[in-house]
Parts: structure tokens; C-alpha cells; sequence
């Protein structure tokens, strides 16, 4: 049977990938099916929990290829070789330059931690919180050349509460992007199942 491949790209933690992950092990994906993890950072937390989980990773910092384009270079190779449909940046943190934006506008994803176009770039929750916003949020959008600027496919509007340190609004903008993005995944699966 066929099945919408998916390539996560994560730099951090990787609470997302592991939601994603565990969505599809639940059957909350459709025919989502997560392939690939890919991380410019290969100390990074999430390549351990790739290899926990099972998941073939490619972890290269771009230092190591000569660059930005060769890194983005050698990646399409490895998405297109794995058969990758759809591409979701959960934690990655760096622009996306024009190779792997040309082999997958339309179908490259971003999380964002706050209600778009409110708080680009670094430090969205930090920046939320210095603004003394009485509300931030969290978005899904498809990716562009802008820095979290492409269009929006998906938000919610978090509260913040008085008196709140950071740490909680983190945990509590996490709970939802583990909600917010299996959902929109799977709508987008859904969708490209059919174009297979
Ligand atoms: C998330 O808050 C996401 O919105 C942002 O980076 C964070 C990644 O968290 N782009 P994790 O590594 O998935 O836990």
C-alpha cells in the first residue's frame, strides 16, 4: 500500500518528532508515515531519540560538506532517495535556501511558537513575553524564502497567564504544537495521498 513519506527536519529536542512519531504509531496520521529525521547538528538531543525510535537520520553540519548549498545539496539527495513527500521543519533553525526550496515549495511545513505573523524569527516565546501580549499562539505554515513567512495553514491562540514564568509557557505552547501539528500533517497527508 502506499503511504506519504515524511522527512522531519529538527535541530533541539525533538518533543515534535516524537509526537509525530508516536501520532503515526497511533494510527493519528492517515497515511503519514514518518521515514527520515534530518538535523544540521548531530549532537543534537533528537538524533538520540531517532535512533530510540527507529528512524534513519542523516545528521551532518553544514561545516562538514562546505556549506550551506552542499548541505542542502546532499540533503535533497538523501529525501529524494528515501521518496519524501512532505518535509516538516519541527525545531530546525536555519532559513531554507532556494535547493531545497525548489524541490519541495508545497510541501515543506514549519512549527512556529507563536500566532504568525506576530513574533518571527529567534526566541518567539521570549519575545511574546517581553511584549506583555495578553495572548501569543502557535502556527503551522508552508515554508518560504521569508524567515516564518510563508503562508499559514494552521494556528492557535495560547493565553498567557499573569505572573507566568517562561517554563510554563514553554510546556504549555508545547502541549499544543503536539496537538496542533500531527492534526495538520495529517490533514496534508490526506491530501498528497491522493496526487500518489
Ligand atoms: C518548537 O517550539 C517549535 O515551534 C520551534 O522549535 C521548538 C522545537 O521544539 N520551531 P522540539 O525540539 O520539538 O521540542
Amino acid at each position: 500500500m502506499s503511504a506519504v513519506n515524511i522527512a522531519v527536519l529538527a535541530s533541539g529536542t525533538g518533543s515534535n518528532f516524537r509526537r509525530l512519531v508516536e501520532a503515526e504509531r497511533q494510527g493519528q496520521l492517515g497515511d503519514g508515515k514518518v521515514v527520515l529525521l534530518v538535523s544540521d547538528r548531530p549532537d543534537a538531543p533528537v538524533m538520540e531519540l531517532a535512533a530510540s525510535m527507529g528512524i534513519s537520520f542523516f545528521a551532518k553540519n553544514p561545516k562538514m560538506l562546505g556549506g550551506k548549498e552542499a548541505w542542502e545539496q546532499q540533503v535533497r539527495e538523501e529525501l529524494a532517495t528515501a521518496s519524501i513527500d512532505l518535509v516538516v521543519l519541527a525545531g530546525f533553525m536555519r532559513l531554507i535556501g532556494p535547493v531545497l526550496l525548489n524541490a519541495y515549495r508545497g510541501k515543506m511545513i514549519n512549527l512556529h511558537p507563536s500566532f504568525l505573523p506576530e513574533f518571527k524569527g529567534k526566541d518567539a516565546i521570549g519575545q511574546a513575553l517581553l511584549a506583555g501580549v495578553p495572548e501569543t499562539g502557535v502556527s503551522v505554515h508552508y515554508v518560504s524564502e521569508a524567515l516564518d513567512g510563508g503562508e499559514v495553514i494552521d494556528q492557535v491562540r495560547v493565553r498567557m497567564i499573569p505572573g507566568e514564568d517562561r517554563d510554563t509557557l514553554e510546556a504549555r505552547i508545547h502541549a499544543v504544537e503536539h496537538e496542533l501539528l500531527p492534526k495538520v500533517v495529517k490533514n496534508l497527508c490526506d491530501k498528497l495521498i491522493k496526487e500518489k
